[in-house]
Parts: structure tokens; C-alpha cells; sequence
């Protein structure tokens, strides 16, 4: 039997115009630029305009990706967008994507893991792909947060944004890819903290969309110990040590966990990429976005060995090991 590896062919990210800075924030709740810099390292965050949905975010991410990967719609036959925050009820955002990109064949859905779906749909797309069902993904991870934020509450509005990231994940013969390609993969949940962080509406219960409600100093406990142990796993799944990974790659919730995280592990502060700042949280498009700018900037290159990982509602969280 031929052995499959998924490799990274190209990624890209977009995020939209409209900018919203700390002190923007200060005139609409009870905050600061100094408490919101110094508790989370955010300094502005991205907002999509009326009108713009999570489909346009996550097909310009594709579009950039797919032209990194010098692909074209003809090329790609599985969509996994990992979205908190849909178009619609349905259908899937991931077929809206399709339609936009051109694409008419193969499959496309959604996959909801709220701030963990990146790693959740990367893990989803390999295991597609390495059974040789499908030959090669795009990976969104596209969030419009903004639109399930409460507005006057300040202790969560201050911390998200909206923006898309994604990745052209490409089925390789051993033989092709050498060394490139999905290492290791660790993914967990556990629903009894469910309310730590959700959303309190839906089809299902309230017919609304709801509101984001957040217990943040519960959440942050959990992400460091929790992130830190799948950090592990996943790197003693793909047989490797701590000390091979080149670039650290989390997702951008704040600053303080990024480097608690990074201290418990023993990572290099200067292996880690941090975007935080310049978008906040964008959910499941963090990782993604944040794995862009490392690659434009010439941080990332190929066969680099890059650790991402994530934690968000339900709980979910999870990590994964991906030589470049
Ligand atoms: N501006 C000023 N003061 C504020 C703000 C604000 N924006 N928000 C909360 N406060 C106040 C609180 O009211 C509280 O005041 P009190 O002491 O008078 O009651 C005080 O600040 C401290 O509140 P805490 O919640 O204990 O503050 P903490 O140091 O824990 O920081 C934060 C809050 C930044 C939310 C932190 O807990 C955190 O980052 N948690 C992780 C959250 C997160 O990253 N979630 C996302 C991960 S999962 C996902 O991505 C979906």
C-alpha cells in the first residue's frame, strides 16, 4: 500500500479594512489602552465591514493561499472551514467558499471547534488525504467575532477581531515529500467546561446567534496546563522532541498565555510568532494568520518543523507537529 503525507503547499491570510485600536475601545466601554495592552498584549483588532461575511474573509485567505501554491480551482477537490461564526445555519460556509473560489467538484463542509478548528480541520483534512480519498485541501479557518460580541461588556469585547487564514494541504507519496509534511497530531475536548466560554444562543435553544460569554481567568488556567500537556502528546506521537521545533505557532489568544505556554515547555521566547497585537483573537483564523506573516516575513521556511496548537469553547484544544 502506497503511504501518503500531507504537505503544506502554500498559505495565506487576509484581514479585512476596518481597524479598531485600544483607544477606540475606550470610548465605547469602561477601558484602557494600558489595561488591555498589559493583561493581553492586543493593540488593535480587525473588524469586517457591514456586508462582509466569513465566506469573503476566508475565499480572499484561499485565493492567496491557492496563489502561493500556484493552484487553481481546478486543483482543489476538499474545503474544510473551520468556523465559529457561519454565514448561515446553512448551508456550510465551506460550500459558499467553493462557489466563490469557482470550484465545482469534490466536497466541502464545516468543521466547528470554535478556537481549536484550525488544528481540529488540519487533523481532519490529513487523515482524509493520507487514506488517498482526497488529493488536495484547502484549510480555512475564517471567524467574523465581531458579530457575536456584546458590545458593552467590556471584559470580552476588548479581546477579539475578525479575519481569515488558510492553507493548501497537499496528498505526497512518502517518496515525493521526503521529510515534509503532518508529523503529529494531539486533539482533545471535554464538554464539562462548557461553561467557561460559549455562546448563549442558537437554532436549537433560543433561535438567536447570542452572545459570546467568557469566564477569561477560568479559560486562561486551563489553556496554559492543557495546551501544554497536548503540546507534548503530539510531539511524542510524530516521535520527536521538544527541542526539534523550530517555529511555535500558537494560536493568538493573548499574549500571556503564548508565553506561559512557551516557558512551561521550555520554547525559546524568540521561536515563538506572535500576531496577537496587530489583530487579537480572530478564533479559528489565528493559526493560520499567524503561520502567514511568519512565512512572509522569512521566518518560516521550508523544511522547518512548526508546533501549532489551540484552545477554545467547549472546552477543545490541541496541537499539531508539521514539517514545512
Ligand atoms: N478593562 C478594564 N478592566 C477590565 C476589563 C477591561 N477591558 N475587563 C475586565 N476588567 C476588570 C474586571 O472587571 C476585574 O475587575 P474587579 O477586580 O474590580 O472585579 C479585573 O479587571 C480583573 O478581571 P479578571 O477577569 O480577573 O482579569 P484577568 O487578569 O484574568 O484578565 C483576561 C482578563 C484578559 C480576559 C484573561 O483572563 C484572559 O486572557 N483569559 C483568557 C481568555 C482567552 O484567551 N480566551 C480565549 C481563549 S479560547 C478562545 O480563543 C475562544
Amino acid at each position: 500500500m502506497v503511504e501518503f503525507a500531507s504537505v503544506i503547499r502554500g498559505v495565506g491570510g487576509y484581514l479585512p479594512e476596518r481597524i479598531l485600536t485600544n483607544e477606540d475601545l475606550s470610548k465605547m466601554v469602561d477601558t484602557t489602552d494600558d489595561w488591555i495592552t498589559a493583561r493581553t498584549g492586543i493593540r488593535k483588532r480587525h473588524i469586517a465591514a457591514d456586508g462582509q461575511t466569513t465566506s469573503d474573509l476566508g475565499a480572499e485567505a484561499a485565493r492567496r493561499a491557492m496563489k502561493a501554491a500556484g493552484v487553481g480551482p481546478d486543483d482543489i477537490d476538499l474545503i474544510v472551514v473551520a468556523t465559529a461564526t457561519p454565514d448561515y445555519t446553512f448551508p456550510a460556509t465551506a460550500t459558499v467558499v467553493q462557489n466563490k473560489l469557482g470550484i465545482t467538484r469534490g466536497a466541502a463542509f464545516d468543521l466547528q471547534a470554535v478556537c481549536s478548528g484550525f488544528v481540529y480541520a488540519i487533523a481532519t483534512a490529513d487523515n482524509f488525504l493520507a487514506r488517498g480519498q482526497f488529493e488536495r485541501a484547502l484549510v480555512i479557518g475564517a471567524e467574523t467575532f465581531s458579530r457575536i460580541l456584546d458590545w458593552s461588556d467590556r471584559s470580552t469585547c476588548v479581546l477579539f477581531g475578525d479575519g481569515a487564514g488558510a492553507v493548501v494541504l497537499e496528498r505526497q507519496t512518502k517518496a515525493e515529500a521526503g521529510e515534509r509534511g503532518v508529523k503529529g497530531i494531539h486533539l482533545r475536548s471535554d464538554g464539562r467546561y462548557r461553561d467557561l466560554l460559549y455562546v448563549d444562543g442558537g437554532p436549537s435553544t433560543t433561535q438567536t446567534v447570542g452572545h459570546l460569554r467568557m469566564v477569561g481567568n477560568q479559560v486562561f488556567k486551563h489553556a496554559v496546563g492543557k495546551i501544554s500537556d497536548s503540546v507534548r502528546a503530539a510531539t511524542a506521537d510524530a516521535g520527536l522532541q521538544i527541542s526539534d521545533i523550530d517555529w511555535f505557532v500558537p494560536h493568538q489568544a493573548n499574549q500571556r498565555i503564548l508565553s506561559a505556554v512557551a516557558e512551561r515547555l521550555g520554547l525559546e521566547e524568540h521561536k515563538v510568532v506572535s500576531t496577537v497585537a496587530e489583530h487579537g483573537n480572530t478564533s479559528a483564523a489565528s493559526v493560520p494568520l499567524a503561520l502567514a506573516a511568519a512565512i512572509e516575513d522569512g521566518r518560516v521556511k521550508q523544511g522547518d518543523l512548526v508546533l501549532i496548537e489551540a484552545i477554545g469553547g467547549g472546552l477543545t484544544w490541541g496541537s499539531a507537529l508539521i514539517r514545512m
